[in-house]
Protein backbone atom coordinates (compact mmCIF):
# COMPACT_ATOMS: atom_id res chain seq x y z
CA UNK A 1 0.00 0.00 0.00
CA UNK A 2 2.81 2.16 -0.78
CA UNK A 3 1.22 4.71 -2.86
CA UNK A 4 -1.84 5.02 -0.12
CA UNK A 5 -3.69 8.16 -0.46
CA UNK A 6 -1.85 9.47 -3.68
CA UNK A 7 -4.23 10.85 -5.97
CA UNK A 8 -3.52 9.67 -9.60
CA UNK A 9 -5.20 10.77 -12.83
CA UNK A 10 -5.09 8.02 -15.65
CA UNK A 11 -5.38 8.97 -18.83
CA UNK A 12 -6.09 6.55 -21.20
CA UNK A 13 -5.85 7.19 -25.24
CA UNK A 14 -6.91 5.50 -28.43
CA UNK A 15 -4.57 2.26 -28.93
CA UNK A 16 -4.85 -1.18 -29.26
CA UNK A 17 -3.12 -1.36 -25.10
CA UNK A 18 -5.65 0.77 -24.35
CA UNK A 19 -7.04 -2.75 -22.46
CA UNK A 20 -4.00 -2.48 -20.84
CA UNK A 21 -4.99 0.24 -18.31
CA UNK A 22 -7.68 -1.34 -16.59
CA UNK A 23 -4.49 -3.50 -15.31
CA UNK A 24 -2.73 -0.79 -14.19
CA UNK A 25 -5.76 0.68 -12.66
CA UNK A 26 -5.95 -2.73 -10.53
CA UNK A 27 -2.10 -2.17 -9.55
CA UNK A 28 -2.14 1.44 -8.78
CA UNK A 29 -5.48 1.19 -6.68
CA UNK A 30 -4.43 -2.19 -4.97
CA UNK A 31 -1.40 -0.01 -3.92
CA UNK A 32 -4.03 2.13 -2.23
CA UNK A 33 -3.51 5.02 -4.85
CA UNK A 34 -7.32 6.94 -5.67
CA UNK A 35 -7.40 6.34 -8.96
CA UNK A 36 -9.63 9.11 -12.15
CA UNK A 37 -9.65 8.07 -15.12
CA UNK A 38 -9.27 10.80 -18.26
CA UNK A 39 -10.29 9.14 -21.33
CA UNK A 40 -9.75 10.27 -24.93
CA UNK A 41 -12.91 9.89 -27.04
CA UNK A 42 -10.54 7.39 -29.36
CA UNK A 43 -9.72 5.63 -26.31
CA UNK A 44 -13.87 4.52 -25.78
CA UNK A 45 -13.91 2.61 -29.30
CA UNK A 46 -11.37 0.33 -27.72
CA UNK A 47 -12.19 0.09 -24.62
CA UNK A 48 -15.88 1.17 -22.59
CA UNK A 49 -16.15 4.17 -20.00
CA UNK A 50 -18.35 2.08 -17.79
CA UNK A 51 -15.61 -0.60 -17.26
CA UNK A 52 -13.27 2.04 -15.91
CA UNK A 53 -16.22 3.66 -13.94
CA UNK A 54 -17.52 0.30 -12.56
CA UNK A 55 -13.60 -0.30 -11.24
CA UNK A 56 -13.19 3.34 -10.01
CA UNK A 57 -16.35 3.98 -8.75
CA UNK A 58 -15.94 7.40 -10.37
CA UNK A 59 -17.32 9.14 -13.31
CA UNK A 60 -15.00 8.54 -16.34
CA UNK A 61 -13.26 12.51 -17.14
CA UNK A 62 -14.53 12.38 -21.12
CA UNK A 63 -16.79 14.86 -22.67
CA UNK A 64 -15.38 18.62 -21.44
CA UNK A 65 -19.29 20.26 -22.23
CA UNK A 66 -20.82 17.46 -20.35
CA UNK A 67 -23.78 19.13 -18.41
CA UNK A 68 -22.36 16.72 -15.10
CA UNK A 69 -19.04 19.24 -14.95
CA UNK A 70 -21.07 22.55 -15.85
CA UNK A 71 -21.38 23.95 -12.34
CA UNK A 72 -17.29 23.82 -12.14
CA UNK A 73 -14.76 23.79 -13.99
CA UNK A 74 -13.80 20.37 -14.71
CA UNK A 75 -10.34 20.48 -15.77
CA UNK A 76 -8.51 22.95 -13.43
CA UNK A 77 -10.04 20.91 -10.50
CA UNK A 78 -9.08 17.58 -11.63
CA UNK A 79 -5.59 18.48 -12.28
CA UNK A 80 -5.22 20.27 -9.07
CA UNK A 81 -6.56 17.45 -6.92
CA UNK A 82 -4.21 15.39 -8.63
CA UNK A 83 -0.51 13.99 -7.60
CA UNK A 84 0.56 12.90 -10.64
CA UNK A 85 -0.73 12.12 -14.03
CA UNK A 86 -0.09 9.12 -15.80
CA UNK A 87 -0.78 8.42 -19.40
CA UNK A 88 -0.84 5.15 -20.64
CA UNK A 89 -1.01 4.24 -23.18
CA UNK A 90 -0.17 7.48 -24.86
CA UNK A 91 -0.59 7.60 -28.48
CA UNK A 92 1.14 9.63 -31.35
CA UNK A 93 -1.31 11.93 -31.65
CA UNK A 94 -1.84 12.99 -27.64
CA UNK A 95 1.51 12.76 -27.21
CA UNK A 96 2.00 15.74 -30.24
CA UNK A 97 -1.10 17.05 -28.36
CA UNK A 98 0.93 17.63 -24.44
CA UNK A 99 3.94 18.70 -26.95
CA UNK A 100 2.22 21.55 -28.50
CA UNK A 101 -0.01 22.35 -25.68
CA UNK A 102 -3.21 21.69 -28.00
CA UNK A 103 -5.74 22.10 -24.95
CA UNK A 104 -8.82 20.45 -27.58
CA UNK A 105 -9.86 17.30 -25.53
CA UNK A 106 -10.15 16.94 -21.63
CA UNK A 107 -6.64 15.24 -21.15
CA UNK A 108 -4.76 17.89 -22.97
CA UNK A 109 -6.84 21.10 -20.81
CA UNK A 110 -5.66 18.74 -17.93
CA UNK A 111 -1.69 18.61 -18.84
CA UNK A 112 -1.76 22.09 -19.12
CA UNK A 113 -3.49 23.56 -16.20
CA UNK A 114 -1.58 20.50 -14.12
CA UNK A 115 1.49 21.24 -12.21
CA UNK A 116 2.07 17.64 -10.69
CA UNK A 117 4.43 15.13 -12.05
CA UNK A 118 3.84 13.76 -15.21
CA UNK A 119 4.68 10.32 -16.57
CA UNK A 120 3.72 9.05 -20.01
CA UNK A 121 3.95 5.55 -21.72
CA UNK A 122 3.52 5.36 -25.35
CA UNK A 123 2.30 2.94 -27.31
CA UNK A 124 2.27 2.65 -30.89
CA UNK A 125 3.22 0.84 -33.88
CA UNK A 126 7.38 0.98 -34.74
CA UNK A 127 7.45 2.77 -37.59
CA UNK A 128 5.86 5.99 -35.91
CA UNK A 129 7.55 5.73 -32.83
CA UNK A 130 10.35 5.72 -34.43
CA UNK A 131 9.69 9.22 -36.98
CA UNK A 132 11.33 12.09 -35.99
CA UNK A 133 8.39 14.07 -35.97
CA UNK A 134 6.98 11.61 -32.80
CA UNK A 135 10.75 11.47 -31.39
CA UNK A 136 10.63 15.47 -31.36
CA UNK A 137 8.03 15.54 -29.28
CA UNK A 138 8.80 13.21 -26.86
CA UNK A 139 12.13 15.11 -26.40
CA UNK A 140 9.93 18.43 -25.72
CA UNK A 141 7.82 16.58 -22.94
CA UNK A 142 11.29 14.77 -21.49
CA UNK A 143 12.47 18.78 -21.78
CA UNK A 144 9.78 19.66 -19.39
CA UNK A 145 10.31 16.44 -16.96
CA UNK A 146 8.11 14.29 -18.42
CA UNK A 147 9.16 11.27 -16.90
CA UNK A 148 8.63 8.71 -20.44
CA UNK A 149 8.50 4.82 -19.69
CA UNK A 150 10.14 3.72 -23.04
CA UNK A 151 7.99 1.31 -25.19
CA UNK A 152 9.06 -2.12 -25.54
CA UNK A 153 10.55 -4.14 -28.22
CA UNK A 154 8.27 -6.96 -29.74
CA UNK A 155 5.86 -8.19 -31.89
CA UNK A 156 3.06 -5.35 -32.59
CA UNK A 157 -0.56 -5.42 -33.38
CA UNK A 158 0.27 -4.26 -36.63
CA UNK A 159 2.33 -7.71 -37.29
CA UNK A 160 5.33 -5.87 -37.81
CA UNK A 161 8.10 -6.19 -34.71
CA UNK A 162 9.64 -3.36 -33.53
CA UNK A 163 9.95 -0.79 -30.23
CA UNK A 164 6.50 0.35 -29.52
CA UNK A 165 4.69 -1.69 -27.27
CA UNK A 166 3.32 -0.35 -24.00
CA UNK A 167 6.20 -0.85 -21.61
CA UNK A 168 5.36 -3.97 -18.68
CA UNK A 169 2.43 -2.81 -16.26
CA UNK A 170 5.20 -3.60 -13.61
CA UNK A 171 7.61 -0.66 -14.86
CA UNK A 172 5.13 1.56 -15.71
CA UNK A 173 4.03 1.36 -11.76
CA UNK A 174 8.07 1.43 -10.97
CA UNK A 175 8.40 4.71 -12.48
CA UNK A 176 4.81 6.15 -11.46
CA UNK A 177 6.46 4.89 -7.60
CA UNK A 178 10.10 6.23 -8.46
CA UNK A 179 8.51 9.64 -9.00
CA UNK A 180 6.14 9.89 -6.10
CA UNK A 181 8.49 7.93 -3.75
CA UNK A 182 11.90 8.27 -4.45
CA UNK A 183 13.87 5.75 -2.40
CA UNK A 184 16.29 7.40 0.29
CA UNK A 185 18.99 4.96 -0.12
CA UNK A 186 21.70 7.50 -0.42
CA UNK A 187 20.43 9.90 1.99
CA UNK A 188 23.73 10.99 4.82
CA UNK A 189 25.68 10.61 1.71
CA UNK A 190 28.04 13.59 0.43
CA UNK A 191 28.21 12.78 -3.50
CA UNK A 192 30.30 15.08 -5.39
CA UNK A 193 29.57 15.42 -9.57
CA UNK A 194 31.52 17.01 -11.77
CA UNK A 195 29.67 17.57 -15.25
CA UNK A 196 29.83 19.72 -18.48
CA UNK A 197 33.45 20.03 -20.60
CA UNK A 198 35.81 22.76 -19.64
CA UNK A 199 37.38 25.22 -21.72
CA UNK A 200 40.98 26.08 -22.30
CA UNK A 201 41.80 29.90 -23.00
CA UNK A 202 44.05 30.83 -25.79
CA UNK A 203 43.47 34.53 -25.41
CA UNK A 204 39.80 36.65 -23.36
CA UNK A 205 37.85 35.36 -26.75
CA UNK A 206 39.23 31.81 -28.11
CA UNK A 207 39.40 28.74 -26.14
CA UNK A 208 40.05 24.67 -26.90
CA UNK A 209 36.61 22.70 -25.48
CA UNK A 210 34.44 19.56 -26.48
CA UNK A 211 31.20 18.84 -27.51
CA UNK A 212 29.98 18.19 -23.80
CA UNK A 213 26.29 19.65 -22.55
CA UNK A 214 26.49 18.48 -19.29
CA UNK A 215 23.42 16.49 -19.61
CA UNK A 216 24.69 13.16 -17.92
CA UNK A 217 26.05 14.66 -15.11
CA UNK A 218 23.40 17.01 -14.38
CA UNK A 219 21.20 14.01 -14.32
CA UNK A 220 23.57 12.17 -12.10
CA UNK A 221 23.34 15.32 -9.80
CA UNK A 222 19.56 14.95 -9.78
CA UNK A 223 19.20 11.78 -9.28
CA UNK A 224 21.24 11.44 -6.22
CA UNK A 225 20.05 14.43 -4.62
CA UNK A 226 16.37 13.19 -5.17
CA UNK A 227 17.51 9.74 -3.03
CA UNK A 228 18.17 11.52 -0.16
CA UNK A 229 22.23 12.58 -1.13
CA UNK A 230 23.93 16.09 -0.33
CA UNK A 231 25.18 16.61 -3.59
CA UNK A 232 27.52 19.13 -4.74
CA UNK A 233 27.80 19.65 -8.93
CA UNK A 234 31.12 21.41 -9.80
CA UNK A 235 30.52 22.32 -13.58
CA UNK A 236 32.08 23.45 -15.96
CA UNK A 237 30.29 26.01 -18.48
CA UNK A 238 26.77 24.45 -19.52
CA UNK A 239 23.15 25.98 -20.33
CA UNK A 240 21.32 23.90 -17.78
CA UNK A 241 19.28 24.83 -14.54
CA UNK A 242 20.92 23.60 -11.64
CA UNK A 243 18.74 20.73 -10.27
CA UNK A 244 16.86 21.79 -7.31
CA UNK A 245 18.54 21.01 -3.48
CA UNK A 246 21.85 20.83 -5.25
CA UNK A 247 25.23 22.77 -4.48
CA UNK A 248 26.58 23.97 -7.21
CA UNK A 249 30.02 25.29 -8.10
CA UNK A 250 30.79 26.92 -11.74
CA UNK A 251 34.44 26.29 -12.96
CA UNK A 252 35.92 26.99 -16.50
CA UNK A 253 39.38 25.21 -16.76
CA UNK A 254 40.86 21.76 -15.75
CA UNK A 255 42.54 23.83 -13.25
CA UNK A 256 39.90 25.27 -11.63
CA UNK A 257 38.08 21.90 -11.59
CA UNK A 258 40.92 20.35 -10.02
CA UNK A 259 41.20 22.50 -7.62
CA UNK A 260 37.82 22.70 -6.93
CA UNK A 261 37.17 18.94 -6.88
CA UNK A 262 40.05 18.83 -4.10
CA UNK A 263 39.29 21.55 -2.46
CA UNK A 264 35.84 19.86 -1.27
CA UNK A 265 37.16 16.08 -1.38
CA UNK A 266 37.85 15.47 2.46
CA UNK A 267 34.29 16.03 3.23
CA UNK A 268 32.82 13.41 0.36
CA UNK A 269 31.52 9.91 0.20
CA UNK A 270 31.31 9.24 -3.70
CA UNK A 271 32.44 11.27 -6.67
CA UNK A 272 31.69 10.68 -9.79
CA UNK A 273 33.66 12.35 -12.93
CA UNK A 274 30.90 12.41 -15.71
CA UNK A 275 32.67 15.52 -16.99
CA UNK A 276 34.75 15.93 -20.41
CA UNK A 277 37.78 17.53 -19.22
CA UNK A 278 40.56 18.77 -21.66
CA UNK A 279 43.57 16.66 -21.24
CA UNK A 280 45.82 19.53 -23.16
CA UNK A 281 45.31 23.52 -22.50
CA UNK A 282 47.18 25.90 -24.31
CA UNK A 283 51.05 26.68 -22.99
CA UNK A 284 50.15 30.30 -23.15
CA UNK A 285 47.44 32.47 -22.83
CA UNK A 286 47.76 35.78 -24.39
CA UNK A 287 46.34 38.71 -21.87
CA UNK A 288 44.58 40.91 -24.48
CA UNK A 289 42.79 39.41 -27.58
CA UNK A 290 44.94 38.21 -30.23
CA UNK A 291 44.59 39.56 -33.89
CA UNK A 292 44.06 38.37 -36.87
CA UNK A 293 47.36 38.87 -38.21
CA UNK A 294 49.04 37.75 -35.10
CA UNK A 295 47.05 34.64 -34.04
CA UNK A 296 49.45 31.73 -34.37
CA UNK A 297 49.15 29.02 -36.73
CA UNK A 298 50.50 26.40 -34.25
CA UNK A 299 49.56 25.86 -30.79
CA UNK A 300 51.65 24.56 -27.83
CA UNK A 301 49.77 22.45 -25.73
CA UNK A 302 50.67 21.25 -22.40
CA UNK A 303 48.57 19.07 -20.22
CA UNK A 304 46.18 19.32 -17.76
CA UNK A 305 46.13 17.34 -14.11
CA UNK A 306 44.51 14.76 -14.25
CA UNK A 307 41.73 14.93 -11.34
CA UNK A 308 40.64 11.75 -11.01
CA UNK A 309 43.85 10.03 -11.72
CA UNK A 310 44.59 12.23 -8.52
CA UNK A 311 41.43 11.41 -6.54
CA UNK A 312 42.52 7.51 -7.25
CA UNK A 313 45.48 8.08 -5.44
CA UNK A 314 43.81 10.10 -2.09
CA UNK A 315 41.14 7.06 -2.84
CA UNK A 316 40.86 5.93 1.08
CA UNK A 317 37.27 4.52 1.78
CA UNK A 318 35.77 7.10 -1.08
CA UNK A 319 34.12 5.59 -4.05
CA UNK A 320 35.06 6.90 -7.60
CA UNK A 321 33.45 6.73 -10.48
CA UNK A 322 34.46 7.73 -13.84
CA UNK A 323 33.43 7.99 -17.11
CA UNK A 324 34.74 7.28 -20.57
CA UNK A 325 33.54 7.79 -24.02
CA UNK A 326 35.23 6.13 -26.19
CA UNK A 327 34.60 4.88 -30.07
CA UNK A 328 36.68 2.19 -30.38
CA UNK A 329 38.07 -0.81 -28.25
CA UNK A 330 34.91 0.50 -26.30
CA UNK A 331 35.06 -2.15 -23.29
CA UNK A 332 39.23 -2.82 -23.56
CA UNK A 333 39.81 1.25 -23.20
CA UNK A 334 37.27 1.81 -20.41
CA UNK A 335 38.84 -0.96 -18.31
CA UNK A 336 42.27 0.47 -18.70
CA UNK A 337 41.10 4.34 -17.29
CA UNK A 338 39.37 1.87 -14.49
CA UNK A 339 42.47 0.22 -13.45
CA UNK A 340 44.69 3.38 -13.96
CA UNK A 341 43.18 5.46 -12.05
CA UNK A 342 41.94 3.15 -9.36
CA UNK A 343 38.29 3.38 -9.85
CA UNK A 344 35.00 1.29 -8.22
CA UNK A 345 32.99 1.64 -11.17
CA UNK A 346 33.88 2.71 -14.93
CA UNK A 347 30.95 4.15 -17.41
CA UNK A 348 31.71 3.45 -20.59
CA UNK A 349 29.67 5.07 -23.26
CA UNK A 350 30.21 3.90 -26.87
CA UNK A 351 29.68 7.50 -28.80
CA UNK A 352 30.02 6.04 -31.79
CA UNK A 353 26.48 4.91 -31.19
CA UNK A 354 23.24 7.22 -32.03
CA UNK A 355 21.52 8.61 -28.86
CA UNK A 356 24.94 7.75 -26.90
CA UNK A 357 26.97 10.24 -25.20
CA UNK A 358 27.72 13.91 -25.87
CA UNK A 359 24.70 16.35 -26.05
CA UNK A 360 22.04 13.75 -26.04
CA UNK A 361 19.14 13.39 -23.95
CA UNK A 362 19.79 9.63 -23.71
CA UNK A 363 22.62 7.38 -23.11
CA UNK A 364 24.03 3.96 -24.13
CA UNK A 365 26.45 3.02 -21.59
CA UNK A 366 28.31 -0.42 -20.06
CA UNK A 367 29.27 -0.02 -16.29
CA UNK A 368 32.36 -1.75 -15.64
CA UNK A 369 33.84 -2.94 -12.36
CA UNK A 370 37.52 -4.00 -11.09
CA UNK A 371 36.66 -7.87 -10.69
CA UNK A 372 35.69 -8.13 -14.48
CA UNK A 373 32.34 -7.59 -14.22
CA UNK A 374 30.06 -5.84 -16.99
CA UNK A 375 26.48 -4.75 -17.00
CA UNK A 376 25.32 -3.45 -20.18
CA UNK A 377 22.43 -1.06 -19.71
CA UNK A 378 19.92 -0.32 -22.81
CA UNK A 379 19.48 3.45 -24.30
CA UNK A 380 17.52 5.20 -21.61
CA UNK A 381 16.91 8.79 -20.87
CA UNK A 382 20.09 9.80 -19.01
CA UNK A 383 18.27 10.20 -16.15
CA UNK A 384 17.14 6.72 -15.95
CA UNK A 385 20.86 5.69 -16.84
CA UNK A 386 22.25 8.19 -13.69
CA UNK A 387 19.53 6.12 -11.67
CA UNK A 388 21.53 2.64 -12.85
CA UNK A 389 24.86 4.19 -12.24
CA UNK A 390 23.66 5.25 -8.22
CA UNK A 391 21.75 1.74 -7.74
CA UNK A 392 25.51 0.54 -8.04
CA UNK A 393 26.80 3.36 -5.88
CA UNK A 394 24.10 2.47 -3.38
CA UNK A 395 24.75 -0.79 -3.71
CA UNK A 396 28.63 -0.66 -2.99
CA UNK A 397 27.90 1.89 -0.15
CA UNK A 398 26.20 -0.98 1.95
CA UNK A 399 29.08 -3.27 1.90
O1 LIG B 1 27.81 16.11 -21.01
P1 LIG B 1 27.00 15.28 -22.00
O2 LIG B 1 26.75 16.03 -23.29
O3 LIG B 1 25.75 14.74 -21.38
O4 LIG B 1 27.89 14.01 -22.44
C1 LIG B 1 28.23 13.04 -21.51
C2 LIG B 1 29.72 12.66 -21.62
C3 LIG B 1 29.94 11.92 -22.92
C4 LIG B 1 30.62 13.90 -21.57
C5 LIG B 1 30.07 11.79 -20.35
O5 LIG B 1 29.13 10.80 -20.25
C6 LIG B 1 31.46 11.21 -20.44
O6 LIG B 1 31.72 10.21 -21.05
N1 LIG B 1 32.42 11.90 -19.75
C7 LIG B 1 33.83 11.51 -19.80
C8 LIG B 1 34.47 11.93 -21.08
C9 LIG B 1 35.82 11.26 -21.33
O7 LIG B 1 36.07 10.71 -22.32
O8 LIG B 1 36.65 11.29 -20.36
P2 LIG B 1 38.16 10.73 -20.49
O9 LIG B 1 38.21 9.40 -21.08
O10 LIG B 1 38.98 11.82 -21.09
O11 LIG B 1 38.48 10.63 -18.96
C10 LIG B 1 38.12 9.51 -18.15
C11 LIG B 1 37.70 10.01 -16.79
O12 LIG B 1 38.77 10.82 -16.22
C12 LIG B 1 36.47 10.89 -16.81
O13 LIG B 1 35.70 10.55 -15.72
C13 LIG B 1 37.03 12.32 -16.69
O14 LIG B 1 36.13 13.17 -15.98
C14 LIG B 1 38.31 12.11 -15.89
N2 LIG B 1 39.36 13.07 -16.23
C15 LIG B 1 39.89 13.14 -17.50
C16 LIG B 1 40.91 14.04 -17.79
C17 LIG B 1 41.38 14.89 -16.76
N3 LIG B 1 42.34 15.78 -17.00
N4 LIG B 1 40.85 14.80 -15.53
C18 LIG B 1 39.85 13.91 -15.25
O15 LIG B 1 39.38 13.84 -14.12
Amino acid sequence: MNLQGKRILLGVTGSIAAYKAMELLRLLTKRGAEVQVVMTEAATKFVTPLTFETLTRQPVLLDMWSLAYSHRIGHIEASQRADLCVVAPATARTIARLALGLADDFLSCIYLASRCPVVVAPAMDCDMYEHPALQENLKRLRDRGVRIVEPDLGPLASGLVGRGRLAELADIVAAIEGVLLPVQDLEGRIILVTAGPTREPLDPVRYLSNRSSGKMGYAVAEAAAARGARVILVSGPTALPVPPGVDVIHVETAQEMYEAVLAKLAMTHVVIKAAAVADYRPKQKAERKLKKEQTVREIALEPTPDILAELGRQKGHRILVGFAAETDDVVANARKKLQRKNLDLMVANDVSQPGAGFDTDTNLVKILDPQGNIEEVPLLPKRQVADRILDRVAALLKK
